[in-house]
């Protein structure tokens, strides 16, 4: 089974309620040209029910869905400052990012923290987009295939198979997220093949070949086509190039599915 490119969107920290609309307008009318792509925006918890709503209204809610960056894994209670998954459903969001290296560095997220969240956001019956990742001093030390091999252990270990299958992996390499200094497409592919093998190992093979990996560490508009010609590379998840419509735009139309890769003889 081919899998379908995921390609999302993580604003981070940027773009007010107008802003947000804003984008959604200039981004609508450019996303013709992405073939059959799982198009995906992470605003600020504040934007996302005006963005839910202006992709809706611009006749464009079957083609784009709206994720958030963060989650509690509690359904409510005294934890001020914190946003909950029914929040996030009566909102429409369907797809939550979990563990991104600036959560697990700047703010202390641990595995253990990871796990429940992932767990809450699956049982919800939204996406879990899974952030793993090395730094550069792992990397240095050859110990890459040991952390992601740790952090999918911790991260999915909550899952069953079919949720497993359903899940998105990111694999953001720290040394490449808003550096410029992206990981070769052979980087990439090594270590999404060595995710997909931790997979298979935990979840089976079915589960492992259904899930999406996805990079993300400086994507821009003239590496992607690159990175997503690679056969375990499912996609992105991209930081500063998507904060510009046109640019994310180009990155949307340089994933191309998994057909015409299969056409080109890269399978
Ligand atoms: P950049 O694309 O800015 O490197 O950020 C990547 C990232 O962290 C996406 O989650």
């Amino acid at each position: 089974m081919p899998r379908r490119p995921f390609v999302a969107a993580n604003w981070k920290m940027h773009k007010t309620v107008g802003e947000t609309v804003d984008y959604a307008r200039e981004l609508v009318p450019r996303v013709g040209d992405a073939g059959d792509v799982d198009i995906v925006l992470a605003p600020p918890f504040p934007a996302l029910p005006a963005l839910v709503d202006a992709v809706a209204d611009l006749g464009a809610g079957d083609r784009i869905t709206v994720a958030a960056q963060n989650v509690h894994a509690e359904p409510q209670g005294a934890f001020t400052g914190e946003v909950s998954l029914p929040m996030l459903q009566a909102c429409g969001v369907t797809a939550v990012i979990v563990g991104h290296s600036e959560r697990r560095q700047l703010f202390g997220e641990t595995d253990a923290g990871v796990d429940a969240k992932v767990r809450a956001v699956a049982a919800a019956g939204l996406t879990p987009i899974v952030c793993v990742g090395e730094t550069l001093a792992e990397r240095e030390a050859g110990r890459t295939f040991d952390v992601l091999d740790r952090q999918i252990d911790a991260g999915l270990a909550g899952l069953s198979r079919e949720q497993a299958g359903a899940a998105v992996v990111a694999y953001e390499p720290v040394w490449a997220i808003g550096t410029g200094r992206v990981a070769t497409p052979d980087q990439a592919d090594a270590a999404h093949r060595r995710i997909r093998a931790s997979l298979a190992a935990r979840f089976g093979d079915d589960a492992a070949g259904a899930c999406r990996i996805i990079y993300g560490g400086s994507v821009k508009p003239d590496n992607a086509a690159a990175l997503m010609a690679q056969p375990d590379v499912d996609g992105a998840l991209v930081g500063g190039a998507s904060l510009d419509p046109a640019a994310f735009a180009e990155i949307l139309a340089a994933t191309r599915p998994p057909d015409s890769r299969i056409m080109e003889g890269r399978c």
